[in-house]
This record gives structure tokens, sequence and C-alpha cells, in this order.
């Protein structure tokens, strides 16, 4: 399989890529454009990585800006870090990819588990998680060409708890191979229209 990989050189994405690239080509994308480069925040940016890339039987994003920000303080700009980034990133990844990928083809979105369990500061991620989730759901009725979409959700994973651990007090953190296998149970398997929960 040909697969474009968005957040290539993040802690979630860097584990895709050492697993997936063993057995399928992986195309690495990021603002430092390692492959290619995008912006997800920008539907030009978007249209542009698909026209350079071409044929392309899945796309994974593990790539979601989005903004923690203590609710008393939260602003509407706050917010919309996530909105712009995190959910209509990964919306248009679908929306402007589903011209491009292979029939068959696959989508596999990034939220987490503060969609369903919020800590202190996060109502913006939270937000655009369900958003993200719920889009899925319904993203997956109406795509054609047999297309798949299914977004991999997350809790705290072990390499991020040197970073998050304190904030994610009595999460249990899921060790990566879980987190990897979440993604392949969406891009090898058949399910479409899934929140894969991993935690
Ligand atoms: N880490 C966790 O414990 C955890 C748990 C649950 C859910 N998640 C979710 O999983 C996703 C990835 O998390 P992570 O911890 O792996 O993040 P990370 O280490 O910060 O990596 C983010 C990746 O996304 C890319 N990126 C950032 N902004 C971008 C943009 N505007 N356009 C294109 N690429 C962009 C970055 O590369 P460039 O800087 O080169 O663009 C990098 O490759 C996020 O949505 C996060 O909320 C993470």
């Amino acid at each position: 399989m040909r697969i474009l990989l968005i957040g290539a050189s993040g802690t979630i994405g860097r584990r895709i890529y050492d697993d997936f690239s063993k057995k399928h080509e992986v195309v690495k994308a990021g603002r430092s454009g390692e492959d290619a480069a995008v912006d997800i925040t920008s539907p030009a940016s978007i249209e542009e990585m698909y026209k350079s890339v071409g044929n392309i039987d899945s796309v994974i994003c593990a790539a979601g800006p989005a903004k923690f920000a203590q609710f008393g303080e939260m602003t509407e700009d706050d917010v919309y870090v996530g909105i712009h980034g995190k959910m209509m990133g990964q919306v248009n990844l679908v929306l402007i990819g589903q011209k491009y990928i292979n029939d068959g083809g696959s989508f596999t979105l990034t939220t987490g588990i503060l969609a369903d369990d919020p800590i202190a500061g996060s109502a913006a991620v939270s937000l655009v998680n369900g958003g993200v989730n719920s889009f899925v759901i319904a993203a997956a009725h109406e795509v054609k060409r047999g297309i798949r979409v299914n977004v991999v959700c997350p809790t705290l994973v072990e390499d991020s708890i040197e970073a998050y651990g304190d904030w994610f007090a009595g999460f249990d953190p899921v060790p990566m191979s879980r987190v990897v296998n979440g993604y392949k149970r969406s891009v090898e398997g058949l399910i479409t229209g899934r929140i894969i929960k991993i935690y």
C-alpha cells in the first residue's frame, strides 16, 4: 500500500512510520515537509499536497494542533486554534482527499480520550475531538468508491508520559504498540465509521 502519513515526525507519527514502513511505502508529510510539505490549517496547502504526492491508498493524520487554556481565561481565539487545526484540518483532509485517494482507500484521523474524559484546561481540545469523532461516523456513510473513514482515539500514550503525565494524573498511559495497532486496524482492516478507542 502507498500511505500518506501527516504528522510523521511527531510522537505518535514516528511510531506509525517505524512500523508501517516495514510493509508499506509511507510518504511522510508535515509542515517541515519531509517527503511532502503541508500545513493542515490551510485547505490550499492540503490540495497542493495531494496533487504533488498522487496515487495514495491510505491517508493517516497524526497531526492535530489545538490549544489548552484554563477555562476562566479561555478566549474565542484559543478555541479557534483547534477548530482550524485539529478539526477542520482533518475534516479537509477527507473532504479534499476524497477526490485524490484511490478506490477502496482509507482515511484514518486522530482525536483522543479528552472527547470523553476531560482534564483541566481541555475544553477546546475536548470540543474538537468530539467534533472529529462525530464527523467520522457521518462521513463513512456518505463517502463513495469504497473509501473508508475511521478515527484513532487514544488516551495518554507512553512516549508522552514525561511531557504530559502530570496533566493526566490518574490516567493509565497506553503502550505505543497498542496505539500503532489502532491505526493498523483502520488501514489494513475492513472497518469504517469507527472511533477506535485505545484506552
Ligand atoms: N501524545 C499523546 O499522548 C496523545 C494522546 C491522545 C491523542 N493525541 C493526539 O495525537 C495527535 C498527535 O499527537 P503527538 O503527541 O504525536 O503530537 P506531536 O508530537 O506534537 O507531533 C505533531 C506532528 O504533527 C505535525 N504538525 C503539527 N502542526 C501541523 C500542521 N498545522 N500541519 C501539518 N502538520 C502539523 C508536526 O510536524 P511539523 O511540526 O513538522 O508540522 C508533527 O509531526 C494530536 O492530535 C494529539 O492531540 C496525542
